[in-house]
C-alpha cells in the first residue's frame, strides 16, 4: 500500500484546480509528507501558503478551502487546520485496520508495487580480478545488490551486472610473474595463492622502482617547499596583521612539513627495501618493470597466442577467488560480462565517435573534448591502446542494444566521478537521451586510525578473514552460553554456526548500508555486532523474537493457532504507532529508490523494531485481556515479523528463527 500516494491522490483534483501544469502540481503535491510529529498528525499538507499568490488569499482561507473539497471519510478520522494553513490528517482505526488486514493477506505484505515499471541495469560490484578484491568492491557489492532487490521487489524489471576488470594491466603484472618469477610447484598445488603471490612480487618491484625514480622530485619538492615557507615567513613577519598572509604562512608550512614527511617516508621504504639483498638482486634484473608489464599487456591486447593462452588459464582462477567471496555474501549476478567481453567491439566505438565527429585527433591521442570540463576523455592512447573508457563507452552502448534500459546505474566509488561525469556527457551526445544514467557513488570505508581501511596490508586472504572475524564476534555476543542459558534456549553448535554466520555477514552488510552511502563512515567491527543500536543484531532479535511469541502460542501451554482469521483491532497507543510504521514499508522503499539509499530502509526497519519492543512492553499478547486481543496482537506479531524479513531481505540479509 502506497500511503503517501493514496493520501496525495485525494487532495489532486482540487490543487489541479489551481495547479494546471504537471510540474507545479507534482511539487505541490510533494509537500503533503508524514508527520514529524505523530501527536499533531500522521500526514500533514503545507500546500496552502505557497498557493498565495496564485489563489490571492491568505493561506488559512485557501487551507479552508482544500478542506471542504476533500473526501477522505474512508481514510481519516480528523482534518485539522494549523497556523500557516497546514493541513492535518489523522487516519482512523478503521481504515488502519483493514490495511493491515489487506497486508496481512498479501503474499507482498501489501506492497503494490510500481504503476510503471522500468527496466534498470545495475552495474556493481565489478571488482579488478587477479588483485586483491578490497573493501571498496564489498561495498558497492552490498549496495549494489540491496538496490537491485529493493526495484526487483517493487516490480522493476532489474539486470545486474558484474562488469568484471579482467582485461587490464594487473594480467600483464601476472603474466609477467608467471614467466620470471612463477613457483611451478606452488602454482600447480593452490593456482589462486601462486598468482595472487606473483601479483605481489611484481608490484612491490615496481613500487620500489617507481619510488627510487621519484625520489629527486620528492627531494626538489622539499626545498622548494621551504624556500616558499621562508619567503612566506618573511612577507608575513614585515605584515603581521595581513590575515591574507597568515593563512598563507599555515598551508606554506603545512605544505613543507607534508613534503618532509614523503621524502622521508620514501627513505624508509628505500632503505628497507635495501636490507633485502635477494629483491635487490631481482630489481636490478628487471629494471624498468612497469613498461615491461605494460608491453605484457599490450601483446595481451593485440591477440599474441601465449599470452592470450595464459589469460584464458588464469581467468578461471581468478574467478574462482571472488567467486568464493560472493557465495559467502549470497550475492548472485545476472550477467558477469568483464572488459575483455567488449575489447573486440573497442574499434567501432572510436569510428562512431569519429564518424559523429565527436572525437579528434590530439597530440597523437583521440580524445572527446567536452564543455565544462578541463581535460577532454582519451578514447584511444598515442600507441594505439584503448582505456577504461573505451570500454565504458562500449558497454554503455552494449546495455542499449540489449537490454534497452530506462536507467542505468553504477555503483562505483566516488573517486571514480569524474569518469562518469564525461561518460555520462558522451553518451548524450551520442544521442542515448532516453536513458538514464547515474554514477551511485559512495564514500571510503575508513579504519579506526583515520586512514582508509585496509584488511591486513591488503593481502588477499584479508577480505575472507574480515568476513571470518566477523562471524566470529557475533559467535561471542549472540551464542555465548550465558545468554542462551538466560534465554532458556537450546542450541545445537550447527543452529549457532548459522545464527553466527547469519549475524556476522548481516553486521557487515548492515554497517555498509547503514550510513548514508555518498559519506565516508568508520569501520568498527565492535559496534556492528551488538545487539543493540541500529545494526543487522538488532534487527535480526526483533524478528526471532516475533518467531519466539508465535511459537509460544501455538505450544502445549496456549494452544492458540487461530489468529489469522482473527480481526485486527487498534487499541491502545503503541499499538497504533506499530501499524502505521507498518503501512509505511511500501512508501519507504519507494523513497529509498529515488536517491538510491538502502539507508531510508535501515532506518526504516529499526524505528519498526523499537516500536515493536515498546508495543511489547505496553501489551500483553498472551496475557491480553480478551481472547479476541490475543488473537489481534498475535496477528500483528506476525504482520511485524513479514515486514522485518522482508525488509532485511531486500538489504540482502538473513534472518534466523531464534536467537
Ligand atoms: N573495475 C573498476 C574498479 O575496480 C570498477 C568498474 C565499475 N563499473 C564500470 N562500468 N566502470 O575500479
Amino acid at each position: 500500500m502506497q500511503l503517501l500516494h493514496t493520501i496525495r491522490a485525494k487532495f489532486e483534483p482540487i490543487l489541479s484546480l489551481w495547479l494546471p501544469e504537471t510540474a507545479a502540481l507534482q511539487a505541490s503535491l510533494e509537500r503533503i509528507v508524514a508527520s514529524r510529529d505523530a501527536s499533531l498528525a500522521d500526514y500533514q499538507a503545507n500546500v496552502a501558503m505557497p498557493l498565495q499568490k496564485i489563489v490571492g488569499k491568505p493561506p488559512l482561507e485557501i487551507a479552508e478551502d482544500i478542506v471542504k473539497g476533500l473526501r477522505v471519510e474512508d481514510l481519516c478520522s480528523e482534518v485539522g487546520i494549523a497556523g500557516g494553513g497546514y493541513v492535518n490528517l489523522r487516519l482512523s482505526h478503521a481504515f488502519l485496520e483493514s490495511a493491515l488486514e489487506m497486508a496481512y493477506q498479501s503474499e507482498k505484505i501489501g506492497v503494490e508495487g510500481a504503476r510503471e515499471p522500468k527496466t534498470v541495469v545495475v552495474d556493481y560490484s565489478s571488482p579488478n580480478v587477479a588483485k586483491p578484491m578490497h573493501v571498496g568492491h564489498i561495498r558497492s557489492t552490498v549496495i549494489g545488490d540491496s538496490i537491485a532487490k529493493i526495484l526487483r521487489f517493487l516490480g522493476h524489471h532489474v539486470i545486474t551486472d558484474n562488469h568484471l576488470g579482467d582485461w587490464g594491466t594487473q594480467f600483464g603484472m601476472i603474466i609477467y610473474g608467471y614467466k620470471h618469477f612463477r613457483d611451478e610447484e606452488a602454482f600447480q598445488k593452490a593456482p589462486v595463492a601462486e598468482l595472487g603471490r606473483l601479483y605481489r612480487v611484481v608490484q612491490r618491484i615496481i613500487g620500489y622502482q617507481s619510488l627510487v625514480t621519484n625520489l629527486p622530485t620528492l627531494e626538489r619538492n622539499t626545498v622548494l617547499a621551504a624556500e616558499k615557507l621562508q619567503s612566506v615567513t618573511e612577507k608575513q613577519a614585515a605584515a603581521p596583521n595581513d590575515k591574507k598572509l597568515q593563512k598563507e604562512l599555515k598551508s606554506a608550512s603545512n605544505a613543507a612539513k607534508e613534503s618532509v614527511a614523503e621524502l622521508e617516508s620514501a627513505k624508509q621504504a628505500i632503505a628497507s627495501a635495501q636490507s633485502d639483498t635477494l629483491f635487490l638482486e631481482r630489481c636490478d634484473a628487471h629494471p624498468q618493470l612497469e613498461s615491461r608489464v605494460l608491453k605484457e599487456t599490450s601483446k595481451l591486447h593485440h591477440g599474441d597466442q601465449e599470452n592470450l593462452g595464459l589469460w584464458e588459464a588464469f581467468l578461471p582462477h581468478c574467478k574462482e577467488e571472488i567467486h568464493g567471496i560472493y557465495e559467502r555474501l549470497n550475492v548472485q549476478f545476472d550477467h558477469e560480462l568483464g572488459e575483455s567481453f567488449y575489447h573486440d567491439m573497442l574499434p567501432a566505438v572510436i569510428e562512431e565517435l569519429m564518424a559523429k565527429d565527436l572525437a579528434a585527433p590530439s597530440e597523437g591521442a583521440i580524445c572527446v573534448f567536452l564543455d565544462g570540463f578541463d581535460a577532454p576523455m582519451i578514447v584511444q592512447k598515442q600507441d594505439g591502446a584503448y582505456l577504461y573508457s573505451t570500454t565504458d563507452l562500449a558497454t554503455a552502448l552494449f546495455r542499449e542494444r540489449e537490454f534497452e534500459p530506462d536507467a542505468c546505474l553504477y555503483v562505483v566509488d566516488h573517486r571514480q566521478s569524474e569518469h562518469f561525469q564525461k561518460l555520462f556527457a558522451v553518451l548524450q551526445k551520442l544521442g542515448l537521451t532516453h536513458t538514464t544514467f547515474k554514477h551511485v557513488s559512495f564514500g571510503t570505508v575508513m579504519g579506526q586510525d583515520g586512514k582508509p581501511f585496509k584488511t591486513r596490508s591488503g593481502e588477499n586472504i584479508g577480505l575472507e578473514s574480515m568476513l571470518d572475524e566477523a562471524i566470529a564476534r557475533a559467535w561471542e555476543v549472540v551464542c555465548n552460553p550465558n545468554r542462551i542459558k538466560s534465554f532458556g534456549m537450546e542450541l545445537t553448535d550447527e543452529e549457532k554456526r548459522d545464527i553466527a554466520n547469519k549475524v556476522g555477514i548481516g553486521a557487515i552488510k548492515y554497517a555498509d548500508l547503514s550510513h548514508n552511502r555518498t559519506s565516508d563512515y568508520v569501520f568498527d567491527m565492535d559496534k556492528m555486532v551488538q545487539l543493540e543500536g541500529n545494526t543487522a543484531a538488532y534487527i535480526q532479535y526483533s524478528y526471532a523474537r516475533t518467531r519466539s511469541i508465535l511459537r509460544r502460542a501455538s505450544g502445549e501451554e496456549f494452544q492458540i493457532t487461530d489468529w489469522p482469521a482473527a480481526a485486527i483491532q487498534i487499541a491502545q497507543p503503541a499499538e497504533r504507532a506499530l501499524a502505521m510504521q507498518i503501512l509505511r514499508f511500501e512508501d519507504t522503499l519507494v523513497q529509498s529508490t529515488h536517491d538510491y539509499l538502502p539507508s531510508v530502509v535501515t532506518d526504516y526497519l529499526y524505528e519498526l523494531a523499537k516500536l515493536f519492543s515498546s508495543f511489547f512492553d505496553q501489551c500483553p499478547v498472551l496475557k491480553a485481556e480478551s481472547p479476541e486481543l490475543i488473537r489481534s496482537r498475535l496477528k500483528l506479531t506476525e504482520l511485524t515479523g513479514r515486514v522485518l524479513k522482508k525488509g532485511l531481505e531486500v538489504l540482502g540479509i538473513e534472518t534466523v528463527e531464534r536467537m
